[in-house]
């Protein structure tokens, strides 16, 4: 298919990741496949399937909304939603009968006031967000919990800081915060579920798996240090396709794009791709990306639009129009993957896929064949 912008999700790439994270944790220990910010830009409901069917047994969003779409999409799996709740938002993920997240007996006493519902308890060992710091605070929410007639204690819960800092300290620090409280907490209520790792957490540390880990970043195939997710056995799902729409002959002197950020210096020519910014690719790529046509990297150059980039195709022109265009995967023997392209950008992986828009359609697959 061409079109002008795509974005590929290969189902069973997920399907192996969350079958591989598995393989780091004991026997008895849950995954909950983390798919908030619709499944990290590729899709929450294929991402979530995909992932159940990969092995994971919950699944987390941050969103009342998120877990509400789930819901509407044919779901019947236990759901966390782990962001903080208005009164509005908890009623919603209520009704999606999803577990929340609590930190307060005040908190405890709206979920009773709303029905019940499946509370987790928040502790705040270093994050500095969400959930309380007081430990004793933490216990009286979960005795609440326990004691209020249709709340049920299901959860107690941490999430670090610095997982994706192998040099780091801190972690322990955490870890060895949580593990005070949670596991007295567990010995008066046999049950609970204990959960603080990340995917980062997850494949540093097999103290902080617990009874359950929250994986997200991972399950994509995305590196959560930042590395090279093929060195950790994982594969990513997701490529971001395009394709040449027009080739242009430049000569000396010729600019492409807003701002004239290309001049050329010798005859060559300029490929258009009709995809930009408003589709996900950042502003920020402006002369500092790569693009796979023909299975080579070809520089992207001048400045990213709305709705094109150009890329520099040399003389002779080593693309026509048709040709496929990769920004986000492999083509021949080369990849580029969303590491690269957040280390141009200076972010993470997570905002590079997270930051694909809706205008992106999201096509399925499962290794090729339609998924
Ligand atoms: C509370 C909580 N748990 C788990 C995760 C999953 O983290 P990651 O994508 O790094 O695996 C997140 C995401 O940031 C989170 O906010």
């Amino acid at each position: 298919m061409t079109v002008r912008a795509l974005a590929r999700v290969n189902v069973a790439a997920i399907e192996r990741n969350v079958a591989r994270l598995r393989r780091e944790l004991a026997p008895g220990t849950g995954l909950c496949a983390v798919v908030k910010a619709d499944g990290y830009g590729h899709g929450a409901v294929a991402a979530a399937r995909a992932a159940l069917a990969g092995g994971a047994s919950r699944i987390a969003v941050v969103a009342a909304g998120e877990a509400a779409a789930l819901r509407d999409a044919g779901l019947d799996v236990p759901l966390l939603v782990m962001g903080a709740l208005s009164p509005e938002e908890l009623d919603v993920a209520l009704v999606a009968g999803a577990e929340v997240v609590a930190w307060s007996e005040a908190f405890v006493a709206a979920v009773a006031a709303r029905g019940g519902g499946g509370v987790h308890v928040k502790l705040d060992t270093g994050m500095g967000r969400l959930g309380t710091r007081d430990a004793a605070v933490a216990t009286r929410t979960a005795e609440a919990a326990a004691a209020t007639d249709g709340v049920v204690l299901a959860g107690a819960m941490t999430h670090f800081a610095t997982a994706d800092d192998r040099a780091d300290a801190f972690m322990a620090e955490q870890l060895a915060r949580f593990a005070a409280w949670a596991w007295p907490l567990r010995a008066a209520h046999p049950g609970l579920v204990l959960h603080a790792a990340n995917s980062a957490a997850t494949l540093r540390d097999p103290a902080a798996h617990f009874d359950l880990v929250r994986t997200g970043v991972a399950i994509y195939g995305l590196d959560p240090f930042g590395e090279d997710a093929a060195a950790a056995g994982l594969e990513p799902a997701l490529e971001l396709h395009s394709y040449v729409a027009a080739v242009k002959p430049m000569q000396a002197g010729d600019s492409a794009g807003y701002g004239r950020r290309f001049i050329a210096t010798a005859p060559t020519h300029v490929a258009t791709l009709p995809i930009g910014y408003g589709d996900g690719v950042r502003r920020g790529l402006t002369n500092n990306a790569d693009v796979l046509i023909g299975g080579v990297r070809r520089p992207l150059v001048g400045t990213v639009s709305m709705d094109n980039v150009t890329v520099e195709v040399g003389a002779p022109a080593a693309a026509a129009v048709g040709d496929a265009a990769v920004l986000i995967g492999a083509q021949g023997g080369e990849r580029i993957t969303a590491e690269e392209i957040a280390r141009r950008l200076d972010t993470i992986n997570y905002e590079v896929t997270c930051g694909l828009l809706p205008r992106v359609p999201r096509v399925y697959h499962r290794d090729g064949e339609p998924a």
